[in-house]
């Protein structure tokens, strides 16, 4: 069975971070993910990830996923180099198998590009191949050497380049496929004479050359397939490359997104058709949005489902449900696990909480909705406020189908208003509403006859 060795034990200095770099994220997920998830999906089922700065943060990040991991071990005392970070995984090289080499910072190689890779590795029966491709600038990399037939000889290191090596500009990705005997015989070979005094991986290839192995390269078009991270800046370039790719497909798919080059959206969400998604819109995690939504500009969903003809202005949706038909904001907040059936309307200013609000109920405006379950037909006025907490737990409010909650009024929990209870405007209610009853529980109303005149009111100097 082939493994996949993916190295992600370097420093990252120039990202200037606490962070490993391979934790960064692209389209919110970390760099690392993309590699790992591709390696999959090309069928390698064993798959290894070198650690080493950062280790046990990046190890944590994945304790859930069954990658496995080799520590290298970091510090002065010890080598470096692509080819000593491969040689803490010799364990996974068995003689019989197929390995491939990734980068974890190298997070926009694809799937298919991986797969046609090895298929072309075994079927050329080669021991070693490498995947190159051409680029404009090709600065800092390792330059593929071909001879006179066009085979590749070797790999020589920007820094160890010559005057005409260094013209080049077929790269190498850092990326092989190598057969597991050759890889070990030719691992125990490699030095570090050169002028980092690290151990390469590069060297391998060199190595069986000269000893008359079939070594290879395999050139892909197209080169951000193998562009890496170093830099804040390169992670942006790769956060835009990834986004391109993820809005193009729901593109493909029959979504409309307005401007995808201000539109966020994450790899694992999913949009039904028709769906129109306006600029500066993030959706974020496992979010699935239905058929024929509306998403208006500056929106904010995360791992949320929403129905099929929903409307959402300008609102925050966080791990929520919404059914068909409702409409959404401008500037509404739906916090964690706030369920709202059909055909609801939750307007400006609304915020909900830990709620469950059934068919056809409306929010129009400023009201907070927290820990409650809502029934059908239920009218919430302007500035209600559902009073959850008592300063030292929270309490659930009921308001059962076809009430009307009256403008600035206060339901304080524990407290159910029953069916058709009608609260008046301006009411704090703590006890239970029968069905069917009007409750008004604020000071009545006085009217002190000629009180103005008589108080003669004076402007202050
Ligand atoms: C390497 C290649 C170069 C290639 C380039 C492509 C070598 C000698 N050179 O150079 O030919 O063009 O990649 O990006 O292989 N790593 C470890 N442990 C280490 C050293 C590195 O895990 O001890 C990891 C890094 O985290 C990184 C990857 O290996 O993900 C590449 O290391 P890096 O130092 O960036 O290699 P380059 O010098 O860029
Ligand atoms: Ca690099």
């Amino acid at each position: 069975m082939d493994v996949s060795i993916i190295l992600a034990a370097g420093e990252g200095t120039r990202m200037k971070s606490h962070t490993p770099k391979v934790l960064h994220r692209i389209c919110g997920r970390p760099l690392l993910e993309y590699v790992i998830e591709a390696s999959k999906n090309a069928g390698i089922k064993e798959n290894y990830v070198v650690v080493g700065h950062g280790g046990d943060t990046v190890k944590e990040h994945f304790k859930d996923t069954d990658v496995i991991f080799r520590n290298q071990p970091i510090g002065d005392q010890y080598p470096y180099g692509t080819g000593y970070a491969v040689m803490q995984a010799i364990d996974s090289i068995r003689d019989d198998i197929n390995v491939i080499i990734l980068y974890g910072d190298t997070p926009l190689i694809t799937d298919e590009t991986i797969k046609e890779f090895m298929d072309y590795h075994k079927k050329m029966g080669n021991h070693a191949t490498v995947l190159t491709a051409y680029v404009d600038d090709p600065t800092g990399y390792g330059r593929i050497i071909r001879d006179k037939d066009d085979k590749i000889l070797k790999i020589v290191e920007h820094k160890d380049a010559n005057e005409e090596e260094i013209k080049v500009k077929e790269i190498n990705s850092g990326m092989y496929c190598f057969k597991g005997q050759q890889l070990k015989y030719a691992l125990g070979k490699i030095d570090n004479n050169n002028s980092q005094g690290e151990y390469y991986i590069t060297d391998v290839i060199k190595i069986l050359k000269e000893e008359g192995y079939r070594v290879d390269a395999y050139r892909i078009e197209d080169a951000t397939e193998i562009y890496g991270v170093n830099s804040r800046v390169q992670l942006a370039f790769c956060d835009r490359v990834m986004r391109n790719r993820i809005n193009h497909s729901h593109m493909e798919n029959g979504v409309t997104i307005i401007n995808p080059e201000n539109t966020y959206i994450d790899p694992g969400v999913k949009i039904g058709r028709d769906s129109i998604i306006y600029p500066g819109v993030f959706l974020k995690g496992k979010t699935v949005i239905g058929e024929n939504c509306i998403i208006r500009e500056n929106t904010v969903i995360e791992d949320s489902r929403v129905a099929n003809s929903v409307e959402i202005i300008s609102s925050t949706i966080e791990e929520s449900t919404i059914e068909e038909g409702c409409k959404i904001g401008p500037y509404a907040h739906l916090r964690p696990n706030s369920h709202l059936g059909k055909n609801l309307k939750i307007g400006n200013f609304v915020e909900v909480k830990n709620s469950t609000i059934d068919d056809n109920s409306k929010a129009g405006h400023l009201a907070y909705i927290g820990d409650a379950d809502v029934g059908k037909n239920v009218n919430i006025g302007c500035g209600v406020v559902f009073v959850n907490y008592d300063g030292c737990n929270k309490h659930r409010t009921t308001v059962e189908d076809n009430a009307f909650i009256g403008s600035n009024s206060n339901l304080v929990a524990p407290v159910v208003v029953k069916e058709k209870g009608y609260v008046a405007a301006g009411s704090t209610i703590t006890e239970e509403v029968s069905a069917n009853s009007l409750a008004i529980a604020r000071a009545r109303q006085v009217n002190k006859e000629g009180w103005v005149n008589k108080k003669n009111f004076k402007k202050d100097k």
